[in-house]
């Protein structure tokens, strides 16, 4: 049985997953209010990766008979900056969530409960793979500089990523 102490948590990931879906849309709407909409494609298919993730905790409490609590969510940020400053909120963010993720697998250490711990593997990762990509795309910005065209070139490169 889930300990009450990782039910809390567990369930408190699911909206720190909704929150970042909720994070990455806003910053893709921001995109495509202001004429980037490779990156607001990306980002709304990193929107649907984080609902995802938040699924998957949904559909493991409920494995585990326990019961899922939806929490709310906080209103994102709506105004971001350059391209780059986006990248590097989101290389931030994800920084962020490897830490919770981390504490969820040191919970789950301490309680010894193995499930809990094989389930998390997968989210460990996930988030190599998310800090890896995020990190290529601020390192790939930051050669490509403010230039107008570049960047235009750098945004088309975005879209390119397939829906999820
Ligand atoms: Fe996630
Ligand atoms: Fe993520």
């Amino acid at each position: 049985m889930l300990s009450n102490t990782l039910l809390t948590a567990l369930n408190d990931q699911i909206k720190h997953e909704l929150y970042s879906a909720y994070f990455y849309l806003s910053m893709s709407a921001y995109c495509d209010a202001h004429h980037m909409p490779g990156a607001a494609s990306w980002l709304k298919v990193q929107a649907q990766e984080e609902q995802a993730h938040a699924l998957k905790f949904f559909a493991y409490i409920q494995e585990r008979g326990a019961a899922v609590t939806l929490q709310a969510i906080d209103q994102p940020p709506t105004t971001f900056g350059s391209l780059l400053e986006i990248f590097e909120q989101v290389q931030k963010h994800e920084a962020f969530v490897t830490s919770l993720i981390n504490g969820l697998y040191e919970l789950a250490l301490k309680e010894n409960d193995y499930p809990t711990q094989i389930m998390l593997q997968w989210f460990i990762s996930e988030q190599v793979e998310e800090e890896n990509t995020s990190a290529q795309i601020v390192d790939m910005l930051r050669m490509v500089g403010p230039q107008g065209q570049a960047l235009f070139m750098a945004d088309a490169q975005l879209g390119r990523r397939a829906q999820g």
